[in-house]
């Protein structure tokens, strides 16, 4: 006996047809204390080799990764916290990305050694928070993705994780509400048991949209050890970034979450996380093994996710659970196609309640 097979899903176009990264937006490098004075560091971004370092000043800039000499990575070399020499044949490079000295050149060999430069990128730090922005040098600079309230104060914790997925599939993951009781199924966070419907207002915000500020679900322990009736507002902007800001008492917790693409095939997860409660902070090393699970479960699903992807499957995305999945796609379109056109973007979300089961 032969079964019919399943009528193809009915699907709107794949929705990875958007483009693959933005570019004119900032994306997350690393936390401040990760790049010392006089240090360097080499690090791939949007498929772009990257040379992060801080002056003697404690300026942090960046560089294209590769000698304009002969193509070995600047990062192999040297960096006096000033000026980055090559390892192969000791040109140097500043700050600007201009090219210093030549080493080999004796007294009557005129090269204008100031007209050799590599490509720099502009990088901003805040809260504790190195970002790189990709675009062109004569962009207007949007605003630096930061924590609100906390606009002095560095994060208290950064954890790191790469995902072996594409960029879309992580921030999908990452957004989507009814993987919780599956993925996340811990006893100090959810149970299958314990999903219930829910229904959240969403509304558009800057470069993204919003779950406007409400008392969050009952079932979630974690929640309830903050005190005080804590009040939560998640916020997503493009490129990849979504904010949770809690309010209990008169405590703040508010926790970034920053996708940043290394290649077609990985991603960087940074949970960077800011709080005032003290006594949070002495909880620090008790809670960053529950922290690492939760990362953990969502970065194996995403590999798992993999063995199917590989085949290419037409990809289904339901209301509401996935809506903001779809608003995900539909907002970089619209940035993409705003940048093509050289106009303002408008943003496609439109203010709504979801429901769904999680
Ligand atoms: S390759 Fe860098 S100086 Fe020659
Ligand atoms: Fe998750």
């Amino acid at each position: 006996m032969t079964q019919a097979p399943h009528p193809l899903p009915d699907s709107p176009a794949t929705p990875l047809e958007t483009p693959k990264w933005l570019r004119e937006l900032w994306y997350f490098a690393l936390p401040s204390r990760a790049l010392k004075a006089g240090a360097m560091l080499a690090k791939t971004m949007l498929g772009e080799p990257m040379l992060l370092a801080r002056d003697q000043s404690g300026k942090v800039f960046a560089l294209r990764d590769i000698c304009p000499h002969r193509g070995i990575p600047l990062s192999c070399g040297r960096f006096d916290g000033t000026e980055v020499e090559c390892r192969y044949h000791g040109w140097r490079f500043d700050a600007a990305g201009t090219c210093t000295a030549i080493p080999s050149l004796v007294d009557d060999q005129a090269v204008d050694v100031g007209r050799i430069g590599v490509r720099t990128y502009a990088v901003a730090e805040a809260q504790g928070n190195i970002w790189v922005y990709f675009g062109d040098a004569d962009d207007t600079l949007p605003e630096v993705p930061s924590a609100p309230g906390f606009e002095a104060g560095d994060q208290r914790h950064v954890e790191t994780m790469v995902f072996s997925g594409a960029l879309d599939h992580a921030v999908v993951g990452l957004m989507d509400p009814a993987h919780g009781p599956y993925v996340h199924r811990s006893w100090w966070w959810r149970t299958k048991a314990s999903m219930h419907a829910k229904a959240k207002a969403f509304a558009p915000s800057p470069l993204g949209f919003q779950m406007v500020r409400h008392t969050p679900s009952s079932n979630s322990l974690a929640y309830k050890v903050l005190g005080g009736k804590p009040e939560t507002e998640i916020t997503f902007r493009l490129p990849s970034i979504r904010i949770e800001s809690i309010a209990a008492g008169r405590h703040r917790f508010v926790g970034i979450t920053a996708v940043t693409p290394v290649d077609d095939s990985s991603c960087e997860v940074n949970q960077i996380m800011y709080w005032t409660m003290p006594w949070l902070t002495w909880l620090k090393p008790v809670l960053r093994p529950f922290i690492q699970t939760f990362l953990r479960q969502d970065r194996d699903i995403v590999a798992m996710q993999q063995a199917g992807l590989r085949h290419d499957p037409r990809l289904m995305l339901i209301d509401d659970a996935d809506t903001q999945a779809k608003w995900y796609f539909g907002l970089k379109r619209e940035f993409a196609r705003s940048r093509a056109e050289k106009r303002e973007f408008i943003n496609p979300v439109k203010a709504r309640t979801l429901r769904w089961r999680s």
